[in-house]
């Protein structure tokens, strides 16, 4: 397979096909700044941050990424003010329609992740049909955040655990990690193999805060609308650099790469 290429400024970026993350998440901070710096509105920040979401789905497709979790928005974002919230809603149900055909087209299916319940009764809808409409594309996940908060998430799964230990589905000596994760609304999807956040915060925002235990964290200063496809080739570039240890030692990890 060949390399795949891009530019930062004049350096050169390599990815090696063979080595991609299987699963990118991303925390798409930095539009309301973004604006700020050009003089325009938040919600034309968010515009821009939507044209970026379409490069880097469309990306992500291209290099063969199995999965990608897009923190669109928070549960503490229903704290902004009424205008902005209602622009959000909007620009998400304008999103979903928009790219409805070109999701069937690329094989690309839809997911979301979060209380979905609390968005309004038209954008979850609109979000319902176009997973459905989605449900076959087998070349990518897009599994998109939305009224996500991840110790929310963490509660919600540890009260169904406990109902089923109540009543005797499970036993307590049966409890792992691998089967607490199960009760999470991401048991369909692997964790994240790498963790993208824009605009330099050095924080994780209560974004999958279990499952993110033993990812790749790549901080950019870039703001999300001007997050480009080649700054997503040099993430991917600087994970390949890494060596995921996950608890072992580097000796241990030659010798697993060794066998395999
Ligand atoms: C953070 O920027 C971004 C958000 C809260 C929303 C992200 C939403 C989009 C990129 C558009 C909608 C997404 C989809 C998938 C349709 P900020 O407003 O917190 O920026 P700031 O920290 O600079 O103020």
């Amino acid at each position: 397979m060949m390399r795949i290429e891009g530019k930062m400024g004049c350096t050169k970026v390599r990815i090696d096909p063979a080595k991609l993350p299987q699963h990118i998440a991303i925390i798409m901070d930095g539009n309301g700044r973004w604006a700020r710096r050009k003089f325009l509105t938040r919600i034309k920040g968010h515009e821009k941050g939507i044209d970026a979401v379409r490069n880097i789905v469309e990306a992500c497709r291209e290099m063969g990424i199995a999965y990608l979790t897009l923190y669109a928005f928070s549960v503490e974002n229903w704290r902004r003010p009424a205008s902005e919230v209602n622009a959000l809603m909007r620009l998400l149900k304008n999103y979903l329609l928009k790219e409805r055909d070109n999701l069937i087209k690329n094989e690309i299916r839809l997911q979301a992740i979060g209380d979905l319940d609390r968005l309004p009764v038209e954008v979850k809808e609109t979000l319902f049909q176009v997973i459905e409409e989605t449900k076959k594309g087998d070349k990518m996940t897009l599994i998109l955040a939305l009224s996500y908060g991840a110790r929310w998430e963490i509660i919600k799964a540890a009260l169904r655990m406990a109902h089923d230990l109540n009543t005797g589905i499970i036993q307590e000596k049966e409890v792992t990690p691998d089967l607490f994760s199960g009760y999470l609304t991401t048991s369909p999807y692997p964790d994240p193999d790498l963790l993208i956040r824009t605009s330099g915060e050095l924080r994780l925002s209560n974004f999958l805060l279990w499952q993110l235990a033993y990812t790749e964290l790549y901080i950019t200063p870039t703001l999300w609308p001007d997050f480009t496809k080649d700054e997503l080739f040099k993430a991917i570039e600087d994970y390949q650099k890494r060596e995921r240890r996950f608890g072992m030692t580097s000796d241990q990890i030659s010798g697993l790469h060794a066998k395999s």
